[in-house]
């Protein structure tokens, strides 16, 4: 799988529900099937080194809005996948991390999220990334509250606080801009995902639900990114004249 350099893939993982129910079946199907496309994705991206991979795997809204049986069977999906892709992940060389309001989670799965970010700590290839409990706006506020905090306790000046020192207070600071964004489900939104990071992404939209984006799915997202034209707000060498 070539890269065409990109660092930072992000994927809204959306259509799980839709997909269940095409065939008759319910969404909690549709989110076990969710989960083959995980870490199908997860090892092929792992395989071809790409540097940074980030999931979607629930916002903020989706924790506190949806019904709470469906709540806690993706509880059950993330605890059992924390435990059992441990392997996978260090076979792949994988560190996984998470972003977003942890501590709210239930305590059964921030342990088992701990103890996987512990064992792969020291992992060196990909890094992959969980949203959960996440929402960009919500990230942004956390890190102004803290400059705050700091700027209270004397320890930045306000005239310091600029794009880069509130980089440097989101939830994970080493994490670089996103490239490519990926949305399943025909969808054309960020729904609130990872606002800072994906100011200059490439959006990729696909009406495949998630659980039918496999390898050669991720494959025609980065060969649509290679026929993409970045300026990042600039102009294109032969424009200048
Ligand atoms: C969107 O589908 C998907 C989610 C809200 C959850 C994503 C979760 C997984 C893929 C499985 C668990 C994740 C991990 C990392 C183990 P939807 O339910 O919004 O679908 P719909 O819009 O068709 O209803």
């Amino acid at each position: 799988m070539e890269l065409f350099g990109v660092r930072h893939v992000a994927v809204i993982m959306d259509g799980n529900g839709r997909w269940a129910g095409e065939r008759g079946e319910a969404r909690t199907r549709g989110h076990r099937a969710g989960v083959d496309s995980v870490r199908e994705v997860v090892t092929e991206c792992a395989r071809a080194d790409l540097p940074w991979l980030s999931l979607y795997a629930l916002s903020t809204e989706n924790y506190r809005s949806r019904p709470w049986t469906e709540v806690r069977y993706l509880m059950v999906l993330l605890k059992r996948f924390l435990v059992d892709e441990r392997p996978t992940l260090m076979e792949n060389n994988v560190r996984l991390t998470s972003v977003g309001r942890i501590a709210e989670l239930p305590a059964k799965v921030v342990a088992e999220l701990r103890r996987t970010e512990a064992l792969t700590a020291n992992n060196n290839g990909m890094t992959l990334v969980l949203a959960l409990n996440y929402g960009g706006r919500g990230e942004i506020s956390d890190a102004a509250r803290r400059i705050a905090d700091d700027v209270v306790a004397g320890l930045v000046e306000s005239s310091s606080i600029d794009e880069a020192m509130l980089g440097k207070y989101l939830y994970d600071p080493a994490m670089p801009d996103v490239d490519l964004l990926i949305r399943t489900a025909g969808e054309l939104r960020v729904s609130n995902f990872l606002l800072w990071q994906i100011s200059y992404a490439e959006i990729f939209s696909t009406p495949l639900c998630w659980p039918d984006f496999r390898k050669p799915q991720i494959e025609e997202a980065l060969r649509a990114f290679a026929l993409r034209r970045r300026k990042f707000g600039g102009l294109l060498a032969k424009e200048t004249t």
